[in-house]
């Protein structure tokens, strides 16, 4: 299995991290986002919406107290934050499918908690602790769109890397 792992040093780098998958991503993409709690998803979810949706990147704040916000754009942004709930059963009297399976992009933080209602095809970022203001990010793809999409995400990370 392909994997990415970038170490971001600050929450700019993060950001930039999102700016750049948002910049790669087709309509119909699901982000999924796990993993440490302050592990920089909403930081990096900012980037993606800075590309795609621009003139709403400001809005993507920490904490989110909304399950979904949506950020019209060249393609649609929704950020959903499943945090606060508990689990599968919950979130399907929620009605999200639409979204999940829509031509929009779906940025999901605390996606562990979708289990069965989890779409097959997703890039899975995983966020953990490095110290003080290190991060891993690891960047996995499931299902032909996103390993295309991982690999691209990968060749253009390290050219970026070069400059
Ligand atoms: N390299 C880094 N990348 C991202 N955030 C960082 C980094 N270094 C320090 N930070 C800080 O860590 C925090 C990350 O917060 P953020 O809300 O993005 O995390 P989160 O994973 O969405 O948290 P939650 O699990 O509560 O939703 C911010 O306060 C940010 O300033
Ligand atoms: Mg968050």
């Amino acid at each position: 299995m392909n994997v990415l792992q970038v170490t971001t040093g600050a929450p700019e780098e993060t950001e930039a991290l999102g700016l750049l998958i948002g910049s790669l991503l087709p309509p119909g993409s699901f982000l999924a986002l796990r993993g440490d709690l302050g592990g920089g998803k909403t930081c990096l979810t900012r980037g993606v919406v800075a590309a795609l949706a621009p003139q709403s990147a400001h809005l993507v704040a920490s904490p989110t107290y909304a399950i979904m916000n949506n950020y019209p754009g060249t393609i649609p942004v929704y950020h959903f934050d499943f945090y606060r709930l508990p689990g599968d059963d919950d979130i399907a009297e929620l009605g999200f499918e639409e979204f999940f399976y829509g031509d929009g992009v779906c940025v999901v933080e605390w996606s562990e908690r979708l289990v069965e209602l989890m779409p097959a095809d997703v890039l899975t970022l995983l966020f953990e602790y490095a110290g003080d203001d290190r991060r891993l990010i690891t960047i996995t793809g499931s299902g032909q769109k996103s390993e295309n999409l991982l690999e691209l995400l990968t060749k253009r990370y390290h050219q970026q890397e070069k400059l």
